[in-house]
């Protein structure tokens, strides 16, 4: 029998089952999670209204081209106009983040016919070429280089650096509201209003990569809405599909004929299934007002980390259901700890540990994973 490639940690521990905000393992044993499949499952496993969608929906034509309507399409594209801001009038339909990073980069080359990629460090847009040229840390980057040579890299955060970077070669500036696999960083506001002023002034397109940040996690539909500065372009993916494959490029509605036919495509894109359960996603997320029940549980649990009375603990980082706890020490050390007290979460960075829960965790949930966290950094 072949195997599947390693290039995971094995944590040892056979999943079998999910529901909601838990996961079950082979021996019976409950977790919270707060891993999500590094943020896809926020509207939980095996989550009712999507199950109904996708079950309806494998009874139908699953992939149909791009050349023809389907009803899956229409459905997908009705209920997530519902979530954009009357700016944005266009979605290219991709399969993952790292997909829609791509074509989001092409977009920028093909409106601008420039070159260079402004991207900040620390930043995670990816795992494929293009998308690893646009990411920061070496460990991603070092065994593929070279990379797409036209990248430069500013400082995140730094405001006044701005001017400086953004130049008239730029095809695009690309940042994360708030960097995941980074360390769960912030941006500032005055950064990405800097980032929006340096766009306009230069005609580069402003990208917003909201690939983990979006989809209601931070406590608004789109992280961009709580900073208030609007991106040309931004991407999503993660949650978008309730746990179907799924990356998209929104833009303005004039993006929309960029491509000409056979300058861009993907065979799976827009598949039907994927596209039932993204309007059931999509629906979900308005009918039970998720981004509002992210930001409330995300304060309770930002509270129970807080309060750990760890040494070891420095800071809570982050906005609604995307938080990182700061450590001085390596934050790896942890994850299997958590597991063993029924705790699923990341790391981001160094010294972090990144909880990206699903929005419907409970008081019960939060205190339970503070009590865990509270344990294993006891020392
Ligand atoms: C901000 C951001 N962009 C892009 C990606 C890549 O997404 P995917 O793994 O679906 O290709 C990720 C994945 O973690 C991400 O966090």
């Amino acid at each position: 029998m072949a195997r599947i490639a390693k290039y995971y940690r094995d944590y040892g521990v056979r999943i079998i089952r999910g529901r909601m905000q838990y996961l079950w393992d082979d021996q019976g044993k409950r977790y919270i999670d707060c891993n999500t499949n590094h943020g896809v499952m926020f509207l939980g496993h095996a989550n009712p209204y999507i199950v109904e969608a996708v079950k309806r929906q494998v009874e139908e034509a699953w992939a149909v081209p791009l050349n023809f309507a389907t009803p899956a399409r229409e459905r997908f594209i009705e209920a997530f106009s519902k979530l954009l801001p009357s700016k944005f009038g266009v979605v290219f339909l991709q399969n993952t983040g790292a997909e829609a990073v791509e074509t989001a980069l092409k977009i920028a080359k093909k409106l601008t016919r420039r070159p260079t990629a402004v991207a900040f460090t620390n930043s995670f847009h990816g795992r494929t070429l293009g998308s690893l040229s646009v990411t920061w840390n070496e460990a991603y980057r070092k065994a593929f280089e070279p990379l797409y040579p036209h990248v430069r890299f500013g400082k995140f955060n730094v405001a006044s650096e701005v001017e400086k970077i953004v130049g008239e070669d730029a095809c695009c500036v690309i940042v994360e509201p708030i960097q995941g696999e980074g360390g769960v960083n912030p941006a500032t506001r005055d950064f990405l209003k800097a980032l929006r002023e340096a766009a306009d002034r230069s005609g580069a397109v402003l990208i917003f990569d909201e690939v983990q940040t979006g989809f209601g996690r931070t406590g608004a539909v789109w992280a961009f809405q709580k900073y208030g500065v609007e991106p040309d372009l931004f991407t999503a993916g993660k949650a978008l599909g309730g746990g179907l494959p799924i990356g998209v490029v929104v833009g303005r509605e004039e993006y929309g004929d960029v491509f000409e036919p056979g300058e861009h495509g993907s065979t799976f894109a827009g598949n039907a299934v994927v596209m039932a359960a993204a309007a059931a996603a999509s629906e979900l997320l308005l009918k039970e007002d998720v981004p509002a029940k992210a930001e409330a549980a995300g304060s309770a649990l930002a509270k129970a980390l807080s309060e750990t009375g760890s040494r070891l603990a420095l800071r809570v980082k982050g906005m609604g259901l995307m938080l990182g706890l700061e450590l001085r020490v390596k934050a790896d050390q942890f994850v299997q700890p958590l597991m063993a007290r029924g705790v699923l979460a990341l790391t981001a960075g160094l010294n972090t540990l990144r909880f990206l829960p699903p929005y419907m965790i409970a008081k019960e949930d939060v205190d339970a994973i503070g009590s865990a966290v509270a344990e294993v950094l006891k020392t």
